[in-house]
């Protein structure tokens, strides 16, 4: 097992990653504080998990909200329901939230945890590979508004991630292929070492083997506590690189009303566009842009925005959370393992861009 600790002062928080720690009581239980604890899963996860994880406590009271699953149910008036059950039983401010789950579990008790008598104990225990490398670590927790995704929402850190890695044996291929999206963008972001190891393990990960899915979640964790700790708010522009391949991904998401693809299927199309706009800056070389081509192609990524009209990628760009000051901010590459966020860009580059990987 290995354990990483995110750095916030009086709020730091460790990581605990390994194969089995669901089981773990004498893990688990010195995590999670307080005498009442309330779960948090969904259909899916909690026939598979939740035996385990509340073998592991120690709580007086125990209670479970089982949602239903899909991301369409990250809805204000799930946490509504929720927050119902804790205030219906009398949950004190000592109480615990545990989210057992991928993201969208993760992002909604959180912000419960967030809200309840303005903010209680919160544990994360993530279970697809994309809460294991991403979500679940940082305290961005919130849920949709028919009006945007995420639009309702709080920083809230966790008191502990545990991240179980033995749970990843079951989740579906396509899930698993989301969330090396999002360990090819920490590579990309600042680890060319890492990068190249994924060149060399993808086929390991695809295959699901437990060596190379515990490697890539302690590196991802590892870089993400390390941007948590800098820049806890995203107000330094450390955080904002998170969101490399982001900007466009969201775009494409949008364009097609979510109904498409998977959150890290479009965040691999928008890494390869990242890296194409940065080429076409001269900044990234040729064969860097090959390398990252194949790389998200051999993860079973998408690589381009296909069917979607550059014209309405472009739109779907300008209403980003990125926007400052009416500037569209991105994130690009000098190189493989170096991004920065920049405003000063030819807007024709952006616009070859997507002519030339949407549509
Ligand atoms: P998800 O939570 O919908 O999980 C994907 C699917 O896998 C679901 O059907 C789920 O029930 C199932 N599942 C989960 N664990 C499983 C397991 N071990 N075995 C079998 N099936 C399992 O999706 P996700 O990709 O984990 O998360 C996406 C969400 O995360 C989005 O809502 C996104 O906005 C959010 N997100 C948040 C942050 C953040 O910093 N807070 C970062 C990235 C993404
Ligand atoms: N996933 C982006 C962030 O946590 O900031």
């Amino acid at each position: 097992m290995d354990t990483l600790k995110v750095e916030l002062g009086t709020r730091s928080y460790p990581i605990l990653i390994g194969a089995g720690l669901l089981a773990r009581a004498d893990l688990v239980r010195p995590l999670v504080p307080g005498r009442d604890v309330l779960i948090v899963s969904n259909t899916t996860v909690a026939p598979l998990y939740l035996p385990a994880l509340t073998g592991s406590l120690a709580a007086q009271r125990r209670l479970e909200v089982i949602l239903p699953d899909g991301e369409v149910h990250k809805t204000l008036e799930n946490a509504s329901r929720v927050l119902d059950v804790l205030v219906s039983n009398r949950f004190g401010r000592d109480s615990t939230v545990i989210a057992l789950g991928g993201g969208v579990v993760g992002d909604l008790a959180g912000f419960v945890a967030a809200c309840y008598q303005r903010g209680v104990a919160f544990v994360q225990v993530p279970t697809t590979l994309l809460a294991q490398v991403d979500s679940a670590v940082g305290g961005k927790t919130g849920v949709n508004h028919p009006g945007g995704k995420n639009l309702i929402g709080a920083f809230h850190q966790p008191v502990a991630v545990i991240g179980d890695t033995a749970t990843l044996a079951t989740l579906p291929p396509r899930e698993l292929r989301a969330g090396l999206a999002e360990v090819i963008k920490y590579g990309l972001m600042c680890d060319a070492a890492l990068f190249e190891w994924l060149e060399g393990h993808i086929d390991e990960l695809l295959a699901g083997k437990a060596e190379a899915l515990a490697h890539v979640v302690r590196r991802s964790c590892e870089i993400k506590a390390m941007i948590v700790g800098r820049d806890e708010r995203e107000e330094r522009g450390d955080r904002a690189l998170l969101n490399l391949g982001h900007t466009f991904g969201h775009a494409v998401e949008s364009a097609t009303g979510y109904r498409r693809w998977l959150h890290g299927e479009a965040v691999g199309a928008g890494l390869v566009m990242a890296a194409a706009m940065s080429r076409e800056l001269g900044l990234v070389r040729p064969e860097e842009l090959v390398r990252v081509h194949t790389l998200v192609e051999r993860a079973g990524l998408p690589t381009r925005g296909a069917g979607v009209a550059p014209a309405t990628v472009l739109e779907h760009m300008r209403i980003d959370k990125k926007v400052l000051g009416g500037r569209l901010r991105l994130v690009l590459l000098r190189r493989i393992g170096n991004a920065f966020l920049t405003a000063d860009y030819p807007e024709d580059a952006l616009e070859r861009t997507l002519q030339a990987y949407c549509g």
